[in-house]
């Protein structure tokens, strides 16, 4: 044995060393076979890859998840093919496996990066039972289009909670140790911009400048290096006219050269390629080529590498130096996760699918992730002591399979427990419940159901109306131009109201959805995303009173479509709209036109706000902020100032309340955002109880990239606000000075 052998075969070694040991061992063919990645989904013959297997061709399946298969795949490659190299096996693993959590947007809305946490490592337990070791999460794209159908998929518009919830995931998913039995490696996507597609339209053209790359759309991506994130993810969009599958820019300037990322780059499904059918190629050829020379490690369900990559290191045009550099990086994480020394999964070593610990994580999650939007008269919390009957109406109340949402390969629609039975598990024999589905699907029209529904809302007290979007209406390639409830629900929502009685509509979405049209019709709204499993007893708890509302809106919900890009960190503008410099179209003098109808940048026919904030969220309780403070009117660059206020509960019910910190940079180089959220806690009070609440801040946190693309902190005056949502005025200043050294 040579001393790379060795090396190769010392568990005390590093992974680096281990992997440049073997690299030494390896063809170039070989090599370009840990560089694809290969599709294993059900439905193949057993011995369907054996023989690319056993040549060493493939360095990772995908969309395998029989445990049995997987171990065999394992074998194939460890025990039968020339250098024994285990696969990653890959599987997209979005907000739970078995057990489903909210969709990542819902879990935003809980503004509590631990109950991320915690759902990414209960997911990262059951899809490692199934031989999974790696997943395509977490979605960091920063989504402020909700015609897109991924917003589901996101953390939402804000740069520091798409970061913060980001890189929760990332630890959640990878645990303490890769090499931990039960961890996987995570998987940041899509680099770089995707959410920002044209009109909200799936894999559209994406036109987004530098400074914004910089300060807004690169922004958790690095949080999720940092965070120790093993690969990332390439879009499928076009990014500025380079797609991001042959984007030197991004994936070596950026990623590799100034983040020193040293894990792995996959494409998307084939987009390498799609390089052709952007135009960017000619072949499939030269998209292997460009990718590969773009700094693309792996390629995704596609053959272009290996077809065509090592004709082109042999020709000259990729050295083979470059492609070494990608097996390294591709290998070093073969040897952090210890596949090299457990290839094969035992499913004994690990918990149960949808064990006590997973079912409590995804009932927290989902209560933490409702945001109470409206709640007129206090109408919630509902008493089931007070009440005899309720009606309970809609496509979504009952629905085991809608409720989890996108992107659910492997999630166990028979563990849902719906709002229905949930609310009647709750009030038991208290409270007489008559359901009425009214709707085959939320996009059916009016049918007879609807003098049904009519009937049990006037024979109730009070009416819990389940409306929304089931799970096929966002997603991939899952967009919408209209964002309205769809089918007949708002006709529902208007007969059930005709009834006269208490309406509470409680709404099931993947995305923000336009609710101007139904807002006056109905009490109160809770908006519960796609909240999974354990969605139902959350839901009952929340409309019964159990537990009262935290969550807070992770993205700003425009009153109609046309206001789309509508988010809480704009610009200001030469021009900004304000109550009195805006017109409505109805007030427009017909027999007098005016000729100016307040010049300020707003639409005629609709309001120049937001239908709900970004952070907005009630609670059954009421909180006050007092007392703000800084501790210092100016700061020397480089310095910390603590930013603090007195937060009461004046209600009579023990709450939670995210609080929430936003700064203004009111003159600088390049224009700042209105408001940034720079940071945010939970706190739970009880009735009548005041706490201080405390956020620090360094001048690095008030950083913005420049002109240049250079990070910079500019001296001068800011504003400062806490509270409850972004629409916040509690607000203070201070002064970022020049140091005196
Ligand atoms: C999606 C990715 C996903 C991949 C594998 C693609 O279509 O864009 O997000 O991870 O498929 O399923």
């Amino acid at each position: 044995m040579n001393t790379s052998e060795l090396q190769l075969l010392d568990m005390k070694a590093s992974p680096d060393d281990r992997a440049r040991a073997l690299l030494g061992q390896m063809t170039l063919t070989e090599k370009i076979g840990q560089m694809s990645q290969v599709e294993a989904g059900h439905g193949h013959p057993p011995d369907y890859l054996g023989e690319r297997l056993r040549a060493g061709l493939i360095g990772s399946v995908i969309n395998n998840v029989n445990v049995e298969t997987v171990n065999e795949l394992q074998r194939i490659a460890v025990e039968e093919s020339r250098l024994g190299i285990p696969l990653l096996v890959g599987r997209d693993v979005i907000h739970g496996f078995k057990t489903i959590f909210p969709i990542p947007l819902g879990q935003a809305a809980t503004w509590n990066p631990s109950i991320a946490k915690e759902g990414a490592r209960v997911a990262a337990l059951e899809a490692a039972r199934s031989g999974v070791n790696w997943t395509f999460a977490p979605m960091v794209d920063i989504s402020r289009d909700p015609r897109w159908g991924r917003i589901a998929e996101s953390f939402g518009e804000c740069v520091l909670l798409t970061s913060s919830m980001g890189a929760a995931m990332v630890e959640g998913f990878q645990g303490e140790s890769l090499a931990d039995t039960g961890s996987i490696a995570a998987c940041a996507k899509h680099f770089a911009g995707y959410g920002a597609v044209e009109s909200g339209r799936d894999y559209a053209t994406t036109n987004v400048p530098d400074t914004k790359l910089r300060n807004v759309y690169f922004r958790p991506f690095h949080a999720a290096v940092d965070a120790g994130v093993s690969t990332l993810m390439t879009s499928f969009s076009d990014l500025n006219g380079v797609p991001a599958t042959g984007n030197s820019y991004i994936l070596e300037d950026v990623l590799r050269g100034e983040w020193s990322f040293d894990g792995f780059v996959v494409s998307d499904w084939d987009s390498v390629r799609q390089l052709q059918i952007h135009g960017l190629t000619e072949d499939d050829r030269e998209s292997a080529l460009v990718a590969a020379t773009a700094g693309v490690d792996m390629e995704m369900a596609g053959d272009a590498y290996s077809n065509h990559l090592q004709l082109h290191v042999e020709e000259g045009s990729v050295s083979e130096a470059h492609i070494d550099a990608a097996v390294m990086r591709i290998l070093r994480i073969k040897f952090e996760l210890g596949l090299f020394e457990n290839p094969y999964t035992d499913p004994g070593q690990l918990p149960a699918f949808a064990d006590k610990r997973a079912m409590k994580a995804a009932r927290d999650s989902a209560l933490q992730s409702v945001v109470l939007l409206k709640n007129q008269n206090g109408i919630l919390p509902l008493s089931e002591k007070k009440l005899d009957s309720i009606a309970v109406i809609g496509p979504l109340a009952d629905a085991p399979y809608e409720q989890l949402g996108t992107w659910i390969f492997d999630g166990d629609e028979s563990l849902s427990v719906t709002p229905l039975r949930a609310i009647r598990d709750l009030v038991g024999s208290e409270v007489d419940i008559q359901y009425v589905r009214a709707m085959e699907n939320s996009r059916s029209r009016f049918n007879e159901e609807f003098y049904a529904a009519v009937y049990a809302a006037r024979a109730a007290d009070a009416v819990l109306l389940f409306l929304g979007e089931e799970s096929i209406l966002s997603g991939e390639a899952h967009s919408r131009a209209d964002i309205n409830l769809p089918g007949d629900q708002v006709e529902l929502v208007r007969r059930v109201r005709s009834a006269g009685k208490p309406v509470v509509a409680v709404i099931l979405a993947g995305r923000p959805l336009t609710l101007s049209n139904i807002i006056e019709e109905v009490d109160a709204i809770l908006y519960a995303w796609h909240p999974g499993t354990m969605g139902g007893p959350a839901i009952a708890d929340l409309v019964f009173g159990r537990e009262v509302p935290s969550g807070k809106l992770p993205v700003t919900f425009p009153r109609l479509v046309g206001q789309i890009p509508i988010y809480y960190s704009q610009k200001n503008g030469g021009k900004p709209p304000s109550a009195d410099n805006v017109v409505h179209i109805d007030d427009i003098d017909t027999f007098a036109p005016q000729t100016s109808l307040g010049m300020s940048a707003f639409h005629l026919d609709t309001c120049y706000t937001p239908l709900f904030p970004f952070g907005h969220g009630l609670s059954y309780t009421t909180f006050e902020y007092n007392n703000m403070r800084v501790s210092e009117a100016e700061i020397p660059l480089g310095g910390t100032i603590a930013i603090s206020t007195e937060l009461t509960n004046c209600g009579d019910s023990e709450a939670e309340e995210v609080v929430q910190l936003y700064t203004r940079d009111l003159v600088a180089s390049i224009t700042r955002p209105v408001k940034e959220l720079k940071g945010f806690t939970r706190v739970r009070l009880s009735p009548g109880e005041s706490k201080t609440v405390t956020f620090e801040l360094h001048t690095s946190d008030l950083a913005f990239f420049g002109r240049d693309g250079k990070r910079t902190v500019e001296p001068g005056l800011f504003h400062v606000w806490i509270g409850g949502s972004s629409d916040t005025d509690h607000r203070a200043e201070f002064r970022i000075i020049q140091s005196q050294d």
